[in-house]
């Protein structure tokens, strides 16, 4: 273990609803010791009592929505796996967590990995598998030990392994370390890095449910989602979606960083009004009025604070409004935040990121930084608004996976949204410097 582990915690804010995140706080939290005392390792039990079709039917009526990013409900995608097939099924977890702004799938695995676990348990069982993959991001190298050790532990302790407490039911975690690639966060190019592969987008269809892992039927979902199973099959699904609003069932854990006063990882239940999660748990906002919002991590169209006011947070209100809970990493800006310096700095890393596997995000991200760099040197011109908003719309939809979009969408967002701030920046030309930026890294 490392010193870090424990020592990333806030204390519970009376308004946050604390359903995957309860034993956060508790001495020891990551131990099998006080997982099992606190009833851990029983909702398998439990499950394994239940039909698979019962279990997919349970999550389906949490109305649980994936939370790496894009919101495809986990019920309808669990029911897509074709059990049926011959072949092994595989159950993946991403644990790459490389959207800028997010935090929060580091935390699930440092304080309750056996939460984690036993959800991929529960999944094994609905899908018929036994082996489950996390594949965590490289730079994550201590929670891989810590997983690995909360692994160690569940087979000594007889609840991995083959014929678990005599039920008949075989499963087996193993973790995969990335190697600081954003690319393989996207799931079809983990797959490929899980393989031993380049880390590259494949053509869908197939979907990883059918042909994912080894060409194999494959359920992959992300860290929060699979963490989120425990609580719906222990109390069942209608209690996890009433913490929620229709279609966007539960909590969500919010990343919330930038010019806030209390930055931090809290659980709140979906539907929860922005500014009243900015204003109250968030500490409000420091350093001036506010200006922006990123609601879900970078990738996110950002919102103005006018688009902020009586928004509650749950997936079609924010989609609503054209943006996207995303991934839950929240950057907050104030009045004082230069919206030339946040695109820049957005480009940037998108630009980095990109795979180079296909020419519109290639080409693109590289064109619109080479753009946003001059115009934020003071080397722009008006036109330059235009042809930025253009390249960037000319990338959407046209690229393998989503990380061309992903690049797009916050650069359309912030041209359009910030146009008068982008044409007053001519004005006084000057260099952007990274540190100008706070909440974006
Ligand atoms: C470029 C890119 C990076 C992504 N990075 C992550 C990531 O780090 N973690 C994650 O869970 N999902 C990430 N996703 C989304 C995954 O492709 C996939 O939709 C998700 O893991 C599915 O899990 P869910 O249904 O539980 O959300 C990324 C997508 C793209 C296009």
């Amino acid at each position: 273990m490392t010193p870090t582990i424990g020592k990333l915690y806030n204390e519970p804010h009376p308004d946050e609803t604390r359903v995957l995140t309860w034993r956060f706080g508790k001495p020891n939290s990551w131990k099998i010791d006080t997982y099992l005392a606190d009833g851990g390792y029983q909702t398998i039990m439990k499950a394994l009592q239940m039909t698979q079709e019962q279990i997919i039917e349970e999550v389906k009526t949490s109305g649980l929505r994936g939370r790496g990013g894009a919101g495809f409900p986990t019920g309808l995608k669990w029911s897509f796996v074709p059990r049926s097939s011959p072949k092994p099924k595989y159950i993946v977890c991403n644990a790459d967590e490389s959207e800028p702004g997010t935090c929060k799938d580091r935390l699930l695995i440092e304080f309750d990995p056996h939460q984690l676990i036993e959800g991929l348990m529960i999944a094994g069982h609905a899908m018929g598998s036994q082996h489950a993959y996390v594949y965590i991001r490289g730079e994550y190298r201590f929670l891989i030990e810590h997983l690995n050790g909360a692994i160690d532990e569940a087979y000594a302790a007889g609840v991995l392994g083959e014929n678990i407490r005599g039920t008949g039911f075989t499963f087996h975690v193993h973790t995969h370390s990335g190697a600081g690639a954003y690319e393989c966060g996207e799931e079809t190019a983990l797959l490929d890095s899980l393989e031993g592969k380049r880390g590259v987008p494949r053509m869908k269809p197939p979907f990883p449910a059918v042909a994912g892992a080894w060409a194999c039927p494959t359920l992959l979902n992300n860290v929060e989602t699979f963490s989120a199973v425990v609580p719906i099959i222990r109390d069942g699904g209608a209690k996890f979606l009433s913490y929620g609003v229709p279609k966007s069932g539960g909590t969500r854990l919010l990343c919330v960083s930038g010019h806030v006063n209390k930055p931090g990882v809290y659980e709140v239940p979906l539907g929860m009004d922005t500014m009243t999660f900015i204003n109250g748990i968030a500490g409000g906002v420091k350093g001036g009025k506010l200006k922006a919002v990123v609601p879900g991590g970078s990738s996110c169209p950002i919102l103005t604070a006018d688009e902020c006011q009586n928004l509650p947070m749950d997936y079609d209100s924010v989609a609503k409004i054209g943006s996207m809970m995303g991934s839950g990493g929240m950057v907050v800006m104030n009045e004082h935040t230069d919206m030339v310096a946040v695109a820049l700095r957005i480009i940037k890393f998108y630009q980095h990121e990109s795979c180079g596997w296909c020419i519109p995000c290639r080409e693109g991200t590289t064109w619109l930084k080479k753009s946003l760099q001059r115009y934020a040197d003071g080397g722009g011109s008006e036109a330059d608004i235009d042809i930025i908003h253009e390249l960037a719309k000319n990338m959407l939809g046209r690229t393998f996976c989503a990380l061309g979009d992903a690049a797009a969408m916050p650069t359309i967002s912030l041209v359009t949204k910030f146009r008068s701030e982008f044409i007053e920046y001519l004005k006084k030309p000057r260099a952007v410097h990274q540190h100008e930026l706070v909440g974006i890294h």
